[in-house]
């Protein structure tokens, strides 16, 4: 047994994506054709795609695990950043098998683990870019005691597609742009559309993950246009 443990300085991280910008959520894809419709929404421009990991414990559905993503990673190779939302209990145990499946960066729940600082400092370690999210009725106190890479405030309640947006997570949001600074990006999940997309910019939000916004519309393309310029990407 492993008694002593330590962490050095993290690997080179993969680069880091665009400063603003609109990832979309497979949660809503049509998984009988998945590539098609990853390849549809980069066809628009998309270069970072959400992956929502859940597990029957933390949330009540399940969805998939590490062999999804690492099905899109040898499908698009280097084109996309794989940003994997995990709503697992007990995140740190599933790290390593992420970072291999081609996890670019992964993000865990606040609420999932006693283990924060450690996890963060796994993620780093296994080389994928560290992200820490709360639950609209959890405070977002942890984030002063932590260091990551991505902030992401949950706009709706973790586990489904389809919510309606929370918008009293907006003041969460300023809050977050005023502790993490300028370079790290803080992330919207939840009821995003082009009206909400707006508002979460101008609360200082840079990536926004939308799901059925963009798969269940009838042109996934479209959508994701009409959010990138209501978000104000590039
Ligand atoms: C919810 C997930 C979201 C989900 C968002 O638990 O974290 O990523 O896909 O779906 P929409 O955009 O439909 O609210
Ligand atoms: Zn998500």
């Amino acid at each position: 047994m492993q008694r002593l443990r330590s962490f050095d300085a993290a690997p080179d991280l993969t680069p880091p994506r665009p400063g603003r910008c609109v990832a979309p959520s497979i949660l809503s894809a049509d998984f009988a054709n998945l590539a098609g419709q990853v390849r549809e929404v980069m066809a628009a421009g998309a270069t970072v795609i959400h992956c929502d990991v859940m597990d029957g414990h933390f949330v009540p559905p399940i969805t998939y695990g590490p062999v999804v993503v690492s099905a899109l990673r040898e499908e698009f190779g280097d084109e996309i950043f794989l940003d994997v939302h995990l709503m697992i209990e007990r995140p740190e145990l599933q790290v390593e098998e992420f970072a291999k499946a081609g996890a670019d960066g992964i993000t865990i729940h606040v609420e999932a683990t006693p283990h924060l600082d450690y996890t963060l400092s796994a993620i780093r370690q296994a080389g994928c870019r560290a992200g820490l999210t709360v639950c609209p009725g959890t405070p977002p106190d942890a984030f002063g005691w932590v260091e990551v890479d991505l902030a992401l405030i949950m706009t709706v309640n973790p586990g489904w597609g389809g919510q309606p947006f929370l918008r009293n997570q907006l003041d969460k949001v300023r809050q977050m742009r005023a502790t993490v600074g300028d370079d790290v990006p803080v992330e919207v999940d939840g009821g995003v559309n082009p009206d909400t997309a707006a508002e979460c910019a101008e609360a200082g939000a840079s990536w926004f993950v939308a799901g059925s916004a963009i798969f269940g519309a009838d042109d996934p393309a479209q959508a994701f246009s009409d959010i990138a310029a209501a978000a104000g990407c590039a």
